[in-house]
């Protein structure tokens, strides 16, 4: 179903509203806009990121647009096999760090790019092939996931393993030779080494319904049915002058199979229909509950991988662009909220004055679950919060991230982290566990 994509939900008709609910859909608007690209992502519980690399911390006016203005980075290069494992067996994890430190400090969530890819290898893994290198790729899974365990919100396992042009199938490379399990053996790798973590296949030229995507399209219902497990379909997005007719629907599609989408790489070639295409796909993510969130391919233009395009949303003075406020009207048109973000319909209350909620959100297997629960400031900021949650009988706690629990079994106490008990009025953090039986069902309380 299409959400106006003007319109606030103070304008939508009674009964156009009503049909909504009885559908199951919540709609979200706010009486004001907002004003950055983050905030207004959020109001619908998807988030807006942005390519980045650990060198650019140090630049002052990027830094400052990024910090306004996304609440999601992704590593450009500093997650790549080449740079986590350049030696076999030696893993460098400082950049990636520094990254992951910047967003937690900012309560920015961390998309990880990518655990295994045919392009960006290092030299040592070229070299490899048959069970010596699916034994490496499936220990750099493990490893990596492992070292990044309760930090990223998604990570992109596979990418670019299918075939451009109309065959729909796999892409040749030296780990597609290794046998063709090898992805699905990489997704189990990666949930056992970090169960929290959003799985994701993600691939470029899937802008549309096309033979790639339809290719992609199968593995992934595949996938569902055999239990393989696979969270997120990342489409990347690198677009020219045109967009597919059916970019909407391929997006559909993929959520119709039980998966989440991200638009992973969003950048578009400047010309005429810049703008127009931005929001064009801004709205298409917006309109289908499971589209989750959106990240562009880099801040300013002249930093782009796309010499002379000019593909992104700020010039390379770091001014808005109009595809920048396209992207931000759409955003605060609204659309469905996302089915991961705790809603007031769902599992929270709203805050309290100076006071705080929280929601839950499941992510179940058979015997066990991890469980993301948003703590969200009333109208004044927080400084520390304490959730209870109550964890079924049968069932305990077994880990936590982003914050210090207090007990595994029963009612169950978490604390926020050095870094993260600081909520401005409004605004939200997340922290996360994991638990064997099944997942707690009441809304968790929340102290300040
Ligand atoms: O860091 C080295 C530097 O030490 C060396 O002096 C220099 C010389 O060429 O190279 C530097 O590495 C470059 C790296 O970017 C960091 O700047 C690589 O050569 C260059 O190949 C690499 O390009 C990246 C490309 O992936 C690699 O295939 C781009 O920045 C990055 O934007 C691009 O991102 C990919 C996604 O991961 C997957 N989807 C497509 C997307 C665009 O190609």
């Amino acid at each position: 179903m299409r959400i106006p994509r003007n319109g606030r939900f103070a304008l939508l008709s009674g009964a156009l509203a009503a049909v909504l609910v009885a559908a199951g859909i919540a709609i979200t608007g706010s009486a004001e806009a907002a004003t950055t690209l983050g905030a207004s992502a959020a109001q619908t519980g998807r988030y807006f990121g942005v390519a980045t690399s650990a060198f650019r911390l140090s630049d002052t006016n990027y830094m400052t647009i990024l910090n306004r203005e996304f609440n999601s980075i992704v590593a450009e290069n500093d997650m790549k096999w080449d740079a986590t494992e350049p030696q076999q067996g030696r893993f460098n994890y400082t950049n990636g760090d520094r990254l992951v430190s910047h967003a937690q400090s900012r309560g920015m969530t961390v998309r990880g790019h990518t655990l295994l890819w045919h392009a960006q290898q290092p030299s040592w893994a070229q070299g490899l092939s048959g069970s010596a290198l699916r034994n490496a790729a499936i220990n750099h899974v493990t490893q990596v996931a492992t070292h990044f365990r309760g930090k990223i919100h998604s990570w992109d396992v596979v990418n670019e393993a299918f075939a451009d042009g109309g065959s729909g199938g796999r892409r040749d490379s030296n780990l597609q030779r290794t046998g063709n399990d090898w992805i699905e053996a990489a997704f189990r790798a990666a949930r056992t080494a970090d169960p929290g973590a959003k799985l994701c296949y993600n691939d470029y030229n899937t802008d549309g319904i096309n033979a790639k995507s339809t290719g992609i399209y199968n593995m992934v219902r595949d996938f569902k049915s055999r239990g393989v497990p696979i969270d997120c379909v990342g489409l990347q997005s690198h677009l020219g002058t045109t967009l597919d007719s059916t970019y909407q629907q391929n997006i559909q599609r993929f959520a119709d199979l039980g998966v989440d989408v991200q638009i992973t790489e969003l950048d578009v070639q400047q010309g005429g229909n810049q703008a127009n295409i931005y929001a064009s796909v801004t709205r298409a993510c917006m309109a289908v509950a499971r589209c989750t969130g959106i990240t562009v391919w880099g801040l300013r233009d002249p930093e782009s991988w796309r010499t002379g395009a000019n593909p992104l949303l700020f010039d390379g003075n770091g001014n808005k662009k109009a595809a920048y406020t396209a992207v931000l009207n759409a955003l605060n048109a609204g659309g469905p909220t996302t089915p991961g973000s705790p809603s007031p319909s769902a599992s929270s209350q709203p805050p309290a004055p100076g006071g705080c909620s929280a929601g839950v959100t499941l992510n179940s297997w058979n015997g066990g679950y991890t469980a993301t629960i948003r703590v969200t400031a009333g109208s004044g900021a927080l400084n520390g919060w304490t959730v209870g949650v109550i964890i079924p009988s049968g069932g305990a706690v077994t880990s936590a991230w982003n914050a210090k629990n207090t007990g595994t079994t029963g009612q169950v106490t978490f604390r926020n982290v050095s870094y993260n008990g600081q909520v401005p009025a409004g605004g939200y953090t997340e922290f996360g566990f994991q638990g064997t039986g099944t997942g707690p069902t009441a809304t968790p309380s929340c102290t300040a």
